[in-house]
């Protein structure tokens, strides 16, 4: 059974991540969805919200789970059974980046190799802090992210403006 995972951060998770979801979902057997409990972002969603939002937007496609995890990426790729990682590309700027994740995680653990996915090109300028700004400022989330992580964010500026 070839398993994989794709980690990140999803505060909140967007059209760009879900590309990557589902056409990495195609190219393994189970796909795992690391969701970060990430110390040195300070997130909008808590853990628990970022793993329910990405359930939500991805209860179409079977074979993808969804989990939160902590410390080393490489010891959660072993700890789920997992020999590949999968990671999406947005740009240069992602790939210098990735290239030192990349070889860190080879040292650390040489039997987990990494995956890169170019971003769809309607997707390479988008991140989820770019969401979160256009969120906070009223703007139209309908092009970055589905209508119920749209009414979340919308929910969420409200109650930080009280
Ligand atoms: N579409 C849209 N946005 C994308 C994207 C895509 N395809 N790929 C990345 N992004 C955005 C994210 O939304 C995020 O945006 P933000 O910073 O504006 O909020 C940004 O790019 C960073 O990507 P993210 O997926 O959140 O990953 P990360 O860089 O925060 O974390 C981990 C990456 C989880 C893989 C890394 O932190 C990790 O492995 N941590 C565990 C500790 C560890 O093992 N360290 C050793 C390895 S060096």
């Amino acid at each position: 059974m070839i398993k994989a995972i794709y980690p990140g951060t999803f505060d909140p998770v967007t059209y760009g991540h879900i590309d990557i979801i589902e056409r990495a979902s195609r190219l393994v057997d189970e796909l795992v969805v690391g969701v970060l409990i990430n110390n040195k972002k300070s997130p909008m969603f808590t853990t628990e919200e970022r793993v329910e939002m990405i359930k939500h937007v991805t209860a179409d496609l079977p074979n993808v789970k969804v989990v939160s995890f902590d410390g080393l990426l490489v010891d959660f790729a072993k700890q789920e059974g997992a020999r590949s990682i999968v990671r999406g590309l947005r740009s240069v700027t992602d790939f210098d980046y990735e290239l030192q994740n990349v070889q860190t995680n080879r040292i650390l653990n040489a039997d987990v190799d990494t995956i890169f996915l170019t971003a769809s090109l309607e997707y390479s300028y988008l991140s989820s802090s770019v969401v979160r700004e256009v969120a906070a400022f009223g703007g139209d989330l309908t092009a970055f992210v589905p209508e119920y992580i749209k009414a979340k964010l919308i929910d969420r500026i409200k109650e930080m403006n009280k």
